[in-house]
């Protein structure tokens, strides 16, 4: 079944829309809308949103493959996405990364069995002067160590 968004998402994508001199360059906060509605944007979900901004789904592809907040596969509750740039990597990324993965128990590119966490390794996130950092869901954290991840993944449990 092709995915259709809620009566509540529908509205919001009016809103948006109306924000903009052409529907085409809402594109990107509707496809965030879209995938905090789905929880991916994949074939079907470009499809939908091409639709109703009256544009190729290629044009949404295009985005949606350039961005890495637009998943494509569904992912859990928290997506953690960890930089893995150089400046990050110079403050430790690498160690911390491991420590989620012992925490979590899972890999880059998985997602806990309870589909509670996704973890990623992502590029710069455009935060370099609080390296190391990373991001869970649409929140940054940085500046870390063990102990602040600890406690930001403690209170996601
Ligand atoms: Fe990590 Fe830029 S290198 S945010």
């Amino acid at each position: 079944m092709s995915p259709q968004f809620s009566e509540k998402a529908l509205k919001q994508v009016e809103k948006i829309v109306a924000r903009y001199p052409h529907k085409e360059a809402a594109l990107l906060p509707v496809l965030v809308l879209a995938r905090r509605e789905f929880g991916r944007i994949a074939e079907e979900e470009e499809k939908l949103v091409a639709a109703i901004l009256g544009i190729k789904p290629i044009k949404v592809r295009e985005v949606v493959t350039f961005y890495s907040m637009l998943n494509r596969e569904k992912i859990g509750k928290y997506h953690i996405q960890v930089c893995s740039n150089i400046s990050c990597t110079v403050m430790g990324a690498e160690t911390l990364l491991d420590h989620i993965r012992k925490k979590i128990g899972i890999e880059p590119g998985q997602t806990t069995e309870d589909g509670k966490f996704s973890l990623s390794t992502v590029e710069c996130l455009g935060a370099c002067e609080m390296a190391p950092c990373m991001m869970v869901n649409e929140h940054y954290y940085g500046n870390l160590d063990k102990k602040k991840i600890d406690k930001i993944l403690d209170k996601m449990e």
